[in-house]
């Protein structure tokens, strides 16, 4: 039951934090209110929910009094209404449409693809010398790139891109902070910044819809509901950066842990290397059982959706706790993660291994959660087989790697690691 409300003499403090470090301070609120807490913000209050009953409420059983709350909405001055943003009827097609482009099965028959994409990607990162760079412009790309392969589209100019992109995450997290009270005429060179972002993305998008309209297998023969610009500006970023920010992650942890990466390589030599028919990457997915191990606890202690957001459309009432239309209500995805599990703080991938399982919801729940969790597992798994077999990946940094709390929670962009080619003999018999 929620019951406790921040007192509003914290709330200074409390609001400076979530504007340093937005990841952290949700992090205390959930782990100080495990029953949940409302944090009365000046304009409207923020509900923060923890609680079994209380998340499936508002994510499941009532959905339909909740739409897209904090971040997707101060999003849409950059993304306009695409399927991450929209609600409603068009929000509905959109959906429907998306559907059938995402399906486990369609997936599967691209998987000798993304397999190649996997493949190209970590040999880019194999250099004749050992060497100490970032990953993660190399995974965005690679994410890119499977989604661009999955919509039977060309894979598109990828820099200018993610460069957008960004510049939307981070005006979107300004006007959340700001309560987008800041006119647009005090900021305008943050609004030209904006309006030239979405150029570059409307340029982008447009060639994604040509591709799709005249591709011969668009499943009824003409173009999908979710193939307008904000729909493929909405898909970039949800199918990228989630993706890529997990296998960053996953580079993290597997770096200081030389062992698990070495039974990582093992499990990938020892497995099959597939022609080009689907089904043998079907089996070689079944035999990664330890590389899909640690992509789930990697999504259990580093989600990338790390906090799920809705404001509430009609009055409700969550575990006893009034609800007014137009309070905000958040999941800090996160934290929910933390509970049921032993040991929690750990990473411990062999628990995906037996059946001790907690709280668990990387992909959200309900009819608002994650569509493209099929090619998600895909290819963060494929590439992370990929890079255990071919790499040694050791910290650069003596400290601990920052996250960069957005609408998806990355590790520091730039973040460099040691990267040398794993000489496999020695994995195999150490
Ligand atoms: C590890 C990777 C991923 C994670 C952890 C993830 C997680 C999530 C979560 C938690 C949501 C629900 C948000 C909410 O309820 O407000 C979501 C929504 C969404 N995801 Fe993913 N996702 C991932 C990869 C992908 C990929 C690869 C795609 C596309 C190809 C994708 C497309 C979407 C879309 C379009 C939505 C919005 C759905 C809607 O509002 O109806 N995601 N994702």
């Amino acid at each position: 039951m929620i019951r406790a409300q921040v007192p509003r003499s914290r709330l200074p403090k409390l609001l400076y934090g979530m504007m340093s470090d937005r990841g952290g301070a949700f992090a205390d609120l959930a782990r100080r209110y495990p029953d949940g807490v409302t944090v009365p913000l000046p304009g409207r209050p923020l509900h923060v929910l923890n609680g079994p009953e209380a998340v499936k409420h508002v994510l499941v059983t009532a959905a339909d009094r909740y739409e897209k709350g904090v971040g997707q909405a101060e999003a849409r001055a950059g993304l306009g209404r695409g399927i991450l943003t929209d609600e409603g009827e068009t929000w509905l097609r959109a959906r429907g449409s998306l559907g059938p482009w995402l399906r486990a099965r369609r997936i599967q028959q691209h998987a000798p693809a993304i397999h190649r994409h996997a493949v190209d990607s970590v040999t880019e990162l194999a250099g004749p010398h050992p060497r100490r760079m970032p990953v993660d412009g190399l995974l965005a790309e690679y994410t890119l790139r499977c989604l661009a392969t999955v919509l039977g589209v060309p894979a598109p100019h990828v820099a200018p891109i993610l460069e957008a992109l960004d510049i939307v995450q981070d005006d979107a997290m300004f006007r959340v902070v700001t309560q987008d009270r800041i006119p647009a005429v005090l900021r305008p060179r943050a609004e030209q910044r904006l309006r030239e972002a979405r150029t570059v993305l409307d340029r982008a998008a447009d060639e994604i819809i040509a591709a799709v309209g005249a591709a011969a297998d668009t499943p009824d023969g003409s173009s999908p509901a979710w193939a307008d610009r904000d729909g493929v500006i909405s898909l970039l970023l949800a199918g990228y950066e989630t993706t890529s920010s997990t296998l960053a992650w996953a580079v993290d942890e597997l770096s200081r842990r030389p062992a698990l990466a070495d039974a990582l390589a093992e499990e990938r030599e020892a497995a099959d290397d597939p022609t080009d028919d689907p089904a043998d990457l079907l089996r070689l997915m079944g035999q990664l059982r330890l590389t899909t191990a640690v992509i789930k606890e990697v999504l259990r202690l580093h989600p990338a959706v790390w906090l799920v957001s809705r404001r509430a459309c009609r009055d409700d009432v969550v575990a006893g706790w009034p609800i007014r239309t137009g309070d905000d209500v958040c999941v800090v995805i996160a934290e929910v993660q933390q509970q049921g599990w032993a040991a929690p703080d750990l990473f411990d991938p062999a628990r995906f291994l037996t059946n001790d399982h907690g709280r668990y919801l990387p992909f959200g729940l309900g009819p608002r959660g994650c569509p493209g969790a099929s090619l998600a597992h895909l290819e963060a798994t494929l590439w992370l087989a990929e890079a255990s077999r071919r790499l040694t990946l050791r910290p650069a940094l003596g400290r601990r790697t920052r996250a960069l709390a957005r609408m998806s929670m990355t590790t520091m962009p730039g973040t460099p690691y040691l990267i040398a080619r794993r000489s496999v003999a020695r994995a195999v018999s150490a």
